[in-house]
């Protein structure tokens, strides 16, 4: 019900999404372990909302009766420089993630399949929130590295909530 060439590149973005993932708990547990909780907490959801990203590709794979591949995932970096390292990290995921969502829309429209180019629509708007957080977050942290309070209050005030529930999103598979 969906194109070959659009499940195949599907399955792989879902590999990427856990990938995602796994490396925002990754920079959430450096964060933790440096005792700067709002940074932690931050990366924490981050990475849930990377899992459900995955989801809801799943999920549409078995609303289209196609087959959704759980991946193996790649391990993440686990050690950075300093604080800044992370945020600069997840910001040039958040950009490659982006050019592989265009590329699914691509694809998707390339194959006259309409249904999903549609489906693809929230993800490329998704994406360009999550540029705009992670590269208004390194500016952040790049000012104010010596003064890392400085950023834990502004993730305080700033980011307590970073997504609070969007109604147009998809639904995940097992939500
Ligand atoms: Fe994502
Ligand atoms: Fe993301």
């Amino acid at each position: 019900m969906a194109a070959e060439a659009f499940v195949a590149l599907l399955n792989e973005q879902i590999a990427h999404e856990y990938a995602a993932h796994q490396q925002y708990v990754a920079c959430a547990v450096y964060y933790d372990a440096e005792t700067l909780p709002q940074l932690a907490r931050f990366f924490y959801a981050q990475a849930l909302e990377e899992r459900d990203h995955a989801m809801m590709m799943v999920q549409y794979l078995i609303d289209a009766d196609e087959r959704g591949v759980i991946p193996c995932v790649t391990a993440p970096q686990v050690d950075f420089a300093d604080i800044v390292a992370p945020v600069a990290l997840a910001l040039d995921q958040e950009k490659r993630v982006t050019v592989q969502i265009n590329a699914l829309a691509g694809c998707a429209r390339a194959e006259g399949d309409y249904t999903s180019e549609q489906f693809m629509q929230w993800f490329i708007k998704e994406q360009v929130e999550e540029v705009a957080t992670m590269s208004d977050l390194l500016r952040v942290v790049e000012r104010s590295k010596d003064d890392p309070m400085d950023i834990e209050n502004f993730m305080a005030r700033e980011m307590a909530d970073s997504d609070g529930g969007d109604p147009t999103a998809p639904t995940p598979a097992g939500a």
